[in-house]
This record gives structure tokens, sequence and C-alpha cells, in this order.
């Protein structure tokens, strides 16, 4: 993207936030005020017909402003290219907090459960549904936030008060409601409630309950079946539980409203602050306020990025591949909701070159979260990655030594990159790359998902990690100030 990003005189593209079919996103950094902005970089080329869909994308986008929604600042469309300019979340993704297997502390899993729940209920009280809720599509702000992103599936339900039925079958399938799979007419509301359940699972347990809800998956049949001794079930404390199962109900019109939710006992539980999570020297975790072991046990992989600041920082992100086709057109609020930055992008000729100073002159891009940090501690954090302490020739070797040692299928992409294909253990397809970066005087080794499940891709990082550890960086990367 270098012939993109050259002539935006003024900002640093410093880094690659997320990769994905049709495009990328990427951090724009401004050179003098320091203010951070995600630019979303879509290649019209490769969207051919779907143009629609990115529209719709951004008729929708605009309309959202929600501190649970990634602000929306503008958008244009140059040189077959169409930019789409967004809050910058340096807290990366909801995702790179959930340990395979495991998950995350009580806690953290209620926070990051009760503002998805605030995010979904703005959304649906605007008659929107997203329709791929996931933690891939959750980002975290610098003081772990949870902001809803990615409207590329999303499409209005409701308009001047009248509710339509969806029909199209789209999401990500081990997410996505039983509903939306029977090629019949759903309603919108219960079955984005159906993947905040599963991301709940996946926050408690560290694992997806299914491939996808139907009768052709066991695990799917044996939830029905309320084999709740088995995993991931057996991993999670009752209350939780019982909330759950009133959220993965299979008849739609009996699953639990945001209404419930709000209702139900674990939902409303308070922890204390002060006493917060402790950690024992065994590495088992305790969750506030009682002090008691919960049922999850934590490996030692700390996720926090703050803990691990000097580990992993960075961050991932992918654009949404799927696309669905323009289902309604957006309706006439989203144009009268737009903000001032987006009436001063259009306000700019498309003739002239992209100055990303023009488009961002505006009070709401000064005060952009995080503009007080350096563009070093604004890379947002992800888990999966390492930086060695040899050159970028022999760390490249000794990754792909390691890779044959365990017996991956892999290919080199000049310069330095590496594409692993493997499958994962419920046998589905996972790709994913390996990037060598030199930067000082250390090589940082960041793996990316490019397809399949995100917590397996995670479970293949972590066993990779662990036998690069002769070669991996013990001193703390120390970021210029
Ligand atoms: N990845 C994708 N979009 C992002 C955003 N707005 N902020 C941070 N990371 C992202």
């Amino acid at each position: 993207m270098s012939e993109v990003t050259a002539f935006v005189e003024g900002w640093d593209f410093v880094q690659t936030l997320g990769e994905g079919a049709y495009g990328e996103v990427k951090l724009a950094v401004n050179q003098t005020t320091q203010e951070a902005v995600a630019v979303k970089i879509l290649d019209l080329q490769k969207v051919g017909q779907n143009y629609d869909n990115i529209r719709k994308e951004i008729c929708i986008h605009r309309m959202l402003t929600d501190k649970a929604i990634i602000q929306f600042y503008g958008s244009r469309k140059e040189n077959n290219r169409q930019y789409i300019f967004l809050e910058y979340a340096s807290g990366g993704e909801l995702f790179d907090r959930i340990e395979p297997d495991v998950g995350m502390p009580e806690t953290m899993a209620h926070k990051f459960f009760t503002q998805l729940i605030d995010g979904v209920d703005y959304l649906h009280c605007k008659g929107v549904t997203h329709r791929d809720l996931k933690p891939e599509n959750l980002l975290l702000d610098e003081l772990d936030n949870l902001k809803i992103t990615d409207f590329g599936l999303a499409t209005v339900f409701r308009h001047q008060g009248k509710e339509r039925l969806l029909s199209r079958c789209c999401g990500t399938k081990p997410y996505v409601a039983p509903e939306v799979l029977t090629r019949k007419d759903y309603h919108a509301e219960p079955s984005d409630i159906w993947s905040c359940g599963i991301i709940l699972v996946a926050m408690l347990s560290g694992e997806l309950p299914w491939d996808q809800p139907t009768y052709d998956c066991q695990e799917f049949c044996d939830w029905l079946d309320k084999k709740i001794n088995l995993t991931p079930w057996s991993k999670i404390d009752t209350f939780q539980l019982a909330l759950l199962q009133k959220i993965l109900h299979q008849t739609a019109s009996k699953r639990h409203t945001i209404v419930n939710i709000r209702r139900d006992k674990w939902y409303n539980k308070t922890f204390h602050k002060s006493k917060g999570l402790t950690r024992n020297l065994s590495g088992s975790c305790h969750d506030s306020p009682d002090g008691k072991p919960v049922k999850r046990i934590c490996s030692g992989n700390d996720l926090s990025p703050t803990s691990s600041f000097s580990r992993d920082e960075g961050s991932l992100g992918r654009i949404s591949s799927s696309q669905p086709a323009l289902t309604t057109h957006c309706s006439n609020q989203s144009a009268e909701n737009a903000s001032s930055i987006d009436d001063l992008v259009h306000g700019v000729s498309f003739s002239q070159p992209v100055h990303m100073d023009d488009m961002l002159v505006s009070s709401q891009l000064q005060c952009t979260p995080g503009s007080s940090q350096t563009p070093m501690q604004r890379l947002v954090k992800r888990m999966t990655r390492f930086f060695t302490n040899l050159s970028a020739d022999q760390s490249f070797k000794a990754v792909t030594k390691v890779l044959d040692s365990m017996k991956y299928s892999w290919k080199k992409n000049p310069p330095r990159q590496i594409t692993i294909t493997t499958t994962d253990r419920r046998k589905n397809q996972l790709i994913f790359k390996v990037n060598l970066i030199e930067m000082d005087d250390k090589v940082m080794v960041d793996f990316r998902l490019s397809k399949g499940d995100g917590l397996e891709f995670k479970r293949h990082f972590l066993k990779i990690k662990a036998k690069c550890s002769d070669f991996i960086s013990k001193t703390p990367v120390t970021w210029p100030t």
C-alpha cells in the first residue's frame, strides 16, 4: 500500500491493523499533533460488483454515534480505493484477550459482556442489526472499553417503527443463530443476542461450543440435550450457565431479550474494583468479590496488554470478507446524523489528491483518545507476536526450522513473510501468516490469521511460540518516548 500512503502529507501510516479480502485497515498518526485514526482502505477492483455493500456499510455506520460503537469519521473514494476513517481503538481486539481453552477472568468477561449488550441495545434501538458479532469485531479503547466495529453485514430491520423479517443467511457460522441457517425468515434482534451468548462462552471458556448450530453438529445436539457436564459448559459457573441457557435458547421467540438479560442475576453481579483480579503462585485465577477460585485456571499466558507491554504490543484486525447483497436501502435518518467530519470530507474535491489533513481538521479529531501517547505506545496490543535478538535472516531460518519440526506446511512470500496452511482440531482449514519485521536491534515475529477460527489460530501460535523459546528475546522492548 506504499503508493497509497506516500502522498498523505503530514501523516505516518504507522502499522497495518488488519487485512482482509478487499483491503486493509491502517493506523495513521498525525506527525504534528499525534492524533490517531484508523483508515479502512478497500480496493474497489477487488470489491467489483459489491460496491453497493460498501455504500451500505458507510450509510449505516455513519448514523451510529454511541460510546460502544467505533466512531465513523468520514469516507472518500479516490483512485479506485474507498477510504473509511474510523475511531482508532488502541486496546486491540477483544479476541486478543481470550486465552485459548481458558477464556479470561470473570470480572473482565462481565464488563465486556455488559458493554456489548449496551452496544447491541443501542444498535437495535436505531433499527440496525450487526449480523456478524464476534470477538474479532469488538475492539477495545485505551481504557479497555468495548467498541463494536465492522458494519459490512449490518442492515436496517426496523424503519419508522415497522420491523421487517430478514432472510439472508450471513455471518460467521460458530456465532450465528440456528434460525439464520434454516433458510426461513428470522427476527434480527434474537439472532444478534445469540451471537452475544457465543461471545460470552468464548470469554468464559476460551472455546467455541460448536462449528455451527445445526443437527449434524454433535456438540450442538449435546447442548440441546442439556449435557452440561461436557466442555465448554463444565468450565462455566452455575450463574453464568443459567444465563447462557436462556440466551442460547434454540427457539428465537423464547430466547432472552435484552430486557430479560438486564434482569439476570449474574448480569447484575457487582465486582469490587479494589480487590480486583488476583493471581496465586500456581497461576490459578481468583475473581473478586469472594476470592473463591473459579473453575477456570489461567495457564500463565498473561494476555493483559498492560502487564505484558514489553512483550506483545500491536494489533490485529480483519475486514470481513463476506459481504451481503444490498437488501434494503438506508434511511435518510443516516444522512441527518452524519458527523461534521463527514460533511467536511464530502465537501473536499475528490479530484484533489488525498490529504488527510483536509479530512481531519475537526474538533472531534483534535481530541482523539491516545493523542497524548507516543506512536509506539499507540501500537495496539496483540498477543500473537514475539521478538528475537537474531538478525532477520537468522530469525527466518529459526522460525521455519521450528515449523518443519512441527510438520507444518508453509511457503515463503518474499521478502520475509511465511504462509502456513493447516487444519484445526475440527478439521477446518486454518491459514495464517508470519511477518518478520526489523525494529531497531530486534526482529518482531508477527502472526496473523488469514482464514479460519481465531481461537484455533491462537492455540497454534502458543505451541509454535513455546518451541521458539530458545531464541525469543527475554529483554523487555523499550519504546522511544
Ligand atoms: N482494526 C480494525 N479497525 C480498527 C480500529 N478502528 N482501531 C483499531 N484496530 C482496528
